[in-house]
Parts: C-alpha cells; sequence; structure tokens
C-alpha cells in the first residue's frame, strides 16, 4: 500500500506553499490526504485560491472558523487527533506559522507521527508574536525541517537542530509566483477598481499594529501622511477593519479600501504598484521577486533575505511618510538580487525531500 501523507494547511498564508508540494508530490507513489482547518473560511480567504491555483479540493475541512488562540488551536487539534486515529498517516506536512500549523505539529508529534515544517527556522525573535511562538515549537518538534534561506538554516543549528533533519530547499511560495506571473494582469486590475495614475498597495493585519486603539490611532495618521503623497488601495484583512474604519482610516480622499482580494488580483494590484506598504509576511516576499520596493511596517523581520537580496525595508511610523518619499523619488527598480533557491523549483526540491523519507521512488 502506497504510504499516506497528510497535508495540514488552514488559512491564507498555507494555500500558495502548499499548492507546489502537492502537485510536485503527485509524481511519487504516495497517497495524499489534503486537510483544510478552516481557520480561514470567506471565499476571498480561502476558496479563491484553490479555484486560482488549480489546488485540488480539500479532502477533509475541519470547520474550525475563528476564535482566541487557545480555542482555536485546541479545536485542531481534537479534530487532528481523531483524524489521525483514523487514517494513521505515514507523514504529515505542515506550512508556515499559524495556529493551525502549530497545533498540527503538537498532535502529530505526540502520536508518534514523522512530520516536515516547510518554511522552517524563521526567526524574528519577538515573543510578542504568536507566528514567533508557533514557529519555535513547530520547529523544535519537526522530523524534516525545509528552509527557505540560509539564515533559517543558522537559526536552527543554533537552536541545537542536528543537521540531517535540515534540507534547504527554497520558498514554495515563490514558485507559485513565478507559475502565474503570467496571469497577473495589473491592467486589467486598475480597470476593475478604477484605479487611475500611480498608486501604492498596503496590507495591514498584524495585531502590533491594528488591535490596540493608540497603535490604530497612530497608524491611521502614518497612513494618511502616505496618502498624502500618492493615492493607496488598500485590500483590507477582515482583522481589525472595523478598528481602523472607526479611527478615520478612509477619511482621507487618497484612501482606497477594497475587500481581500484573489490572489491573481492582488498579485496583478502589487505588480503594477510604484510600492507597498505591509506588514505580510508572505508580501514581503513577492515584492522581492517582482521588483517593487516593499517597506515593511513592523520593528522586525523572520525575512531578513528580502532586505539583504531584496526590496524590502523596516520602516516605523515615524519614518514611513519620508521612505515613502524616496520610493516615488527613485521610481521603478531595474536591478535587484534575489535570494538562493527562490527559482521556482522549490516543490521538487522539497517533494524529494518527502518521498526518500518514505522510501517512495519514483517510477
Ligand atoms: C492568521 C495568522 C497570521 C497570518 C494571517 C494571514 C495565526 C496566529 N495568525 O492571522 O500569522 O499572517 O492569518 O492572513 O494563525 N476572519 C474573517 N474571515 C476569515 C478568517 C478570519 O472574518 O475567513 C476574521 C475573524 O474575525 C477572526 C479574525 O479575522 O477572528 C482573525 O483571524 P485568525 O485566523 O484568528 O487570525 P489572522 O489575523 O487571520
Ligand atoms: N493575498 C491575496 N489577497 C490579498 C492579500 C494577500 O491573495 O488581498 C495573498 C498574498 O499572496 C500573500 C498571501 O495572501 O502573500 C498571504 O498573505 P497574508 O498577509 O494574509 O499572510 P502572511 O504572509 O502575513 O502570513
Amino acid at each position: 500500500m502506497a504510504p499516506l501523507v497528510v497535508h495540514v494547511t488552514g488559512a491564507r498564508p498555507n494555500f500558495p506553499k502548499a499548492a507546489p508540494v502537492l502537485q510536485a508530490l503527485s509524481a511519487y507513489p504516495v497517497e495524499q490526504l489534503l486537510v483544510h482547518t478552516g481557520q480561514h473560511y470567506d471565499d476571498a480567504m480561502s476558496e479563491v485560491f484553490f479555484r486560482q491555483l488549480g489546488i485540488p479540493k480539500p479532502d477533509v475541512n475541519l470547520g474550525v472558523g475563528s476564535g482566541a488562540h487557545g480555542a482555536q488551536t485546541a479545536k485542531v487539534m481534537e479534530a487532528l487527533e481523531e483524524l489521525f486515529t483514523q487514517r494513521r498517516p505515514d507523514l504529515v506536512v505542515v506550512y508556515g506559522d499559524v495556529n493551525s500549523t502549530v497545533a498540527a505539529a503538537l498532535v502529530a508529534s505526540k502520536m508518534g507521527i514523522t512530520f516536515a515544517h516547510v518554511e522552517a527556522g524563521l526567526r524574528s525573535f519577538d515573543m510578542t508574536m504568536p507566528e514567533e511562538i508557533n514557529r519555535l515549537v513547530t520547529d523544535k518538534l519537526s522530523d524534516l525541517l525545509l528552509t527557505t534561506s540560509t539564515d533559517a538554516i543558522a537559526h536552527l543549528g543554533n537552536e541545537g537542530t542536528a543537521p540531517e533533519k535540515i534540507h534547504f530547499v527554497g520558498n514554495p511560495m515563490i514558485d507559485t509566483l513565478l507559475t502565474h506571473r503570467e496571469r497577473f494582469d495589473a491592467a486589467a486590475v486598475r480597470a476593475e477598481l478604477g484605479i487611475e495614475g500611480d498608486y501604492l498597495v498596503a496590507t495591514l493585519h498584524r495585531p502590533g499594529n491594528v488591535d490596540d486603539p493608540d497603535d490604530v490611532r497612530a497608524l491611521v495618521a502614518a497612513m494618511h501622511a502616505v496618502a498624502d503623497q500618492a493615492q493607496v488601495v488598500i485590500p483590507l484583512h477582515p482583522r481589525g477593519r472595523a478598528r481602523l474604519e472607526d479611527a478615520g482610516f478612509l477619511d482621507h480622499p487618497g484612501m482606497r479600501v477594497v475587500d481581500p482580494l484573489g490572489y491573481l488580483e492582488f498579485m496583478g494590484l502589487v505588480r503594477g504598484s510604484v510600492g507597498v506598504v505591509t506588514d505580510s509576511g508572505g508580501v514581503q516576499e513577492e515584492t522581492t521577486i517582482l521588483g517593487v520596493p516593499c517597506l515593511t511596517l513592523r520593528p522586525n523581520t523572520e525575512r531578513p533575505v528580502t532586505i539583504t537580496h531584496g526590496t524590502n525595508q523596516l520602516v516605523t511610523r515615524d519614518t514611513l511618510a519620508e521612505r515613502v518619499r524616496e520610493i516615488l523619488a527613485a521610481g521603478k527598480l531595474t536591478q535587484w538580487p534575489t535570494p538562493p533557491l527562490w527559482d521556482g523549483h522549490a516543490g521538487e526540491r522539497i517533494a524529494a525531500v518527502l518521498a526518500s523519507s518514505l522510501g517512495a521512488v519514483r517510477p
């Protein structure tokens, strides 16, 4: 019987990471089961990725929905424990740093099931971020640690992870970007949204920016100073939307808030922009490959390779307007470095590591 590989996904950033792994692993004699925990459930946060990226419909949806960290993580754990007890996977694969990731890691490791972490070893060293806690716990328990950058290998080494567990495979999110790049239609998105002239894109959803009312007020003022210089289009994540709107986010003629966009539309929007202001992890990586200047509104990043090898820089609310002035004056980049192994073949390298751990050989 073919070995069973269970992929656990659940939140928006998981889907473009899992897509190339599912695809590449289908060339091997393994059975694959795709689990969606239901952490994200709006069409624009979930299903649109499956439709646009050709990801198979999840075999199982655990339907956990939203909740406080403990409750949400516990619901995923309870449902996965039952599923793993029934199906007895030979390997579990988890992606990124969301609550669904750490929940699957805890269940798999306690049940003695081998599991692999795609995007292991990233560190912001900021324990106020829930994602940092999720990364540390997941990596500590992982049997196979698949890394996107060399700094991640160094962090894992410093934490005492055995070198034979670590595999430098590149970035599967970038596989997805390169596969679908020709479908990112900046002109179509511009027409659809009625945008004229130069524009910046913003995405903001980190608790550190949008949860506390004082932070929100300061963020609104900082973003209005950006909109004084160029119009800003913001596909706004549901987290914090009400708080931002209540604090007057929209009370500026240059601010344009839209609902979260599908992957292709979002990437088209970014591709056609003069720059991005974000607190997203994935967007720092995508702008690096598209050559779009990226201002990350955070005190730190777990993706420093997007600064050393990309278009990213960290900004504060106080420095944001000045950095926007600089990127608008500098114009489009013509040359920039890109990180090693962000070449569109990470999914194949990941599949090869997973298959080899199962003794599965390509026919
Ligand atoms: C989660 C991840 C974060 C990631 C982000 C990507 C954790 C701890 N955080 O944050 O790392 O950057 O996803 O988007 O896992 N909501 C909806 N519709 C949905 C999903 C959520 O309206 O489909 C709203 C709910 O009010 C929910 C809130 O958004 O309470 C937050 O959702 P949640 O999944 O808990 O965290 P995110 O902020 O999305
Ligand atoms: N994204 C999208 N539509 C949007 C915003 C984001 O398709 O309106 C995509 C984009 O590819 C991004 C990914 O969703 O990289 C995950 O983004 P998010 O900021 O939610 O998560 P993070 O990477 O911060 O965990």
